[in-house]
């Protein structure tokens, strides 16, 4: 029931409503359709009609597990050629995933995270080794770039102990670049009628994913061969039997779950690590107030314990608010699971879906007021946070598909932003204007950012 959702004017045939806005930022178009059309509407591209939903009111129907669930679709499931029926890309009624979760559930609880604690501190000590260097040799920091390495490398340690020696390198790994290549590549797909259209790319696509598949099947082989790790992700994914069922994960979904790990595990919180350190460098006053909270809750500890990151609240916020503003998983797709009406108006019939464009929903002015566009962490106080309707704050999706790895990306991204707001001031370039590239994922492109040490050094 199409009819009453609103849709941009000027549809042409067969281009659909791509005239006139850029394929490469399918994100920040919709963005603007939203301002001109409401809280839902719809956008046919190459004859395919997608439903974007940013209204509060209806994401937080969307957001009701017994009438809606995940949907594969678009995106994630021109995924599936890389990862099949790995945790983030199984289809809901594939029993590879309820596996999968019940398997890794516990290698995210809060023992794991205190056991992940040191390794994230030593992959951050590389990062801050390599600022160091910049520092001295008055160079800017590569934003996205440095936060990319820190995140593919903790994760690649934590998860399966190994190491892409990231910060060693000049050029990015060629894993990251086979990742990013397939990333950008399912999200083209999108944008061609047919991918006929991308011949050479579809070639150097299928050369990429089996650079992953080698890769990560040389990483399993080591493991299995060097007699186990410390009871990581890797070790649980190979010893670890159902609780109930008693069975295990085989080893080509073994293969898939660590590229989605690693994949899944990095971009997104690289992203966040980015846009807060842009936002931090833009206000001295926010900068401020988050390096005094590190500097009362921390004091003269040299390395910071697993509990002293849990109480970086104003930290955290900075953070929770950069993933208001550009949630780095842009959106998330949601199916009818029995024939439904949306908010009481837009009739679903059984398996249809709509994407919840997530920056359309934290922008939302009737949730977060006239200045929904400013960056303001207080907007994550206790107080504030218990006065906001439920569902109105999604970065890391919702139900039962939501982010495994929320913690992980939490802990891990507030300490690093701890350990560098203590050590450095932070400078912007003056000429930087914020230009956010989309590969499924979102960045702030280009950024790059002057360092000041810290006197005294603490
Ligand atoms: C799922 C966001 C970090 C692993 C998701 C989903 C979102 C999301 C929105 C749901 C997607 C959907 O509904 O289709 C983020 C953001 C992160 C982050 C914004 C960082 C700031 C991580 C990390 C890991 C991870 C660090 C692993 C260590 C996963 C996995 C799923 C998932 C495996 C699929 C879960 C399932 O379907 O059972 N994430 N994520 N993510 N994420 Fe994350």
């Amino acid at each position: 029931e199409l009819r009453r959702i609103p849709h941009p004017p000027y549809r042409i045939p067969l281009l659909g409503d791509l005239l006139g806005a850029s394929r490469r930022t399918p994100v920040q178009d919709s963005l603007k359709y939203a301002e001109q059309l409401g809280p839902i509407f719809r956008r046919k591209v190459f004859g395919r009609e997608f439903v974007f939903v940013g209204g509060a009111g209806l994401a937080a129907d969307m957001a009701d597990e017994t009438r809606f669930a995940k949907h594969v679709g678009l995106g994630i499931a021109n995924l599936r050629p890389v990862v099949g029926d790995a945790l983030f890309t199984a289809y809901n009624h594939e029993p590879n995933w309820q596996l999968a979760h019940d398997v890794l559930a516990p290698g995210f609880s809060r023992e794991a995270m205190a056991a992940y604690h040191p390794m994230m501190l030593d992959v951050a000590e590389r990062l801050t080794g390599h600022w160091d260097r910049e520092l001295t040799a008055g160079r800017a920091v590569d934003v996205p770039g440095d936060m990319t390495k820190l995140t593919l490398e903790t994760i690649a340690r934590t998860g399966f102990g190994h190491d892409f020696g990231s910060f060693e390198r000049a050029r990015p790994h060629p894993f990251v670049t086979a990742m990013v290549g397939t990333l950008t590549y399912a999200q083209r797909l999108n944008t061609v009628p047919h991918p006929a259209l991308l011949r050479d790319a579809t070639r150097r696509n299928e050369a990429d994913i089996a650079h992953l598949h080698d890769t990560v099947g040389e990483l399993v082989q080591a493991r299995r061969s060097g007699g186990g790790g410390d009871g990581d992700l890797l070790d649980r994914m190979l010893d670890t039997a159902h609780p109930e069922t008693g069975e295990r994960l085989s080893a080509e979904n073994v293969r898939r779950q660590v590229i989605t790990f690693l994949v899944a595990g990095h971009e997104t919180t690289s992203g966040a690590l980015s846009f807060a350190l842009h936002y931090l460098s833009l206000d001295p006053r926010i900068a401020a107030r988050a390096r005094d909270e590190v500097d009362r809750v921390w004091g003269d500890t040299a390395v910071p314990g697993y509990d002293q990151v849990a109480r970086l609240r104003y930290v955290r916020k900075v953070l929770d608010e950069a993933l208001r503003l550009w949630p780095t998983a842009p959106a998330f797709a949601r199916e009818a699971r029995e024939d439904t009406v949306l908010g009481g108006e837009h009739p679903m019939r059984r398996g249809a879906w709509a994407l919840v464009l997530i920056s359309m929903l934290h922008r939302d002015r009737e949730v977060w007021g006239p200045d929904a566009e400013r960056f303001d962490p207080d907007r994550f106080d206790a107080a504030a946070v218990r006065a906001r309707a439920p569902h109105t704050f999604k970065p890391f999706g919702t139900g039962a598909r939501a982010c495994i790895g929320r913690q992980f990306a939490l802990h891990e991204a507030t300490l690093v932003l701890g350990l560098l707001l203590r050590r450095y001031e932070l400078r912007p370039d003056p000429a930087y204007r914020l230009r956010v590239t989309e590969r499924l994922t979102l960045m702030p492109e280009g950024l790059r950012l002057y360092l000041d040490r810290r006197h005294p050094a603490p």
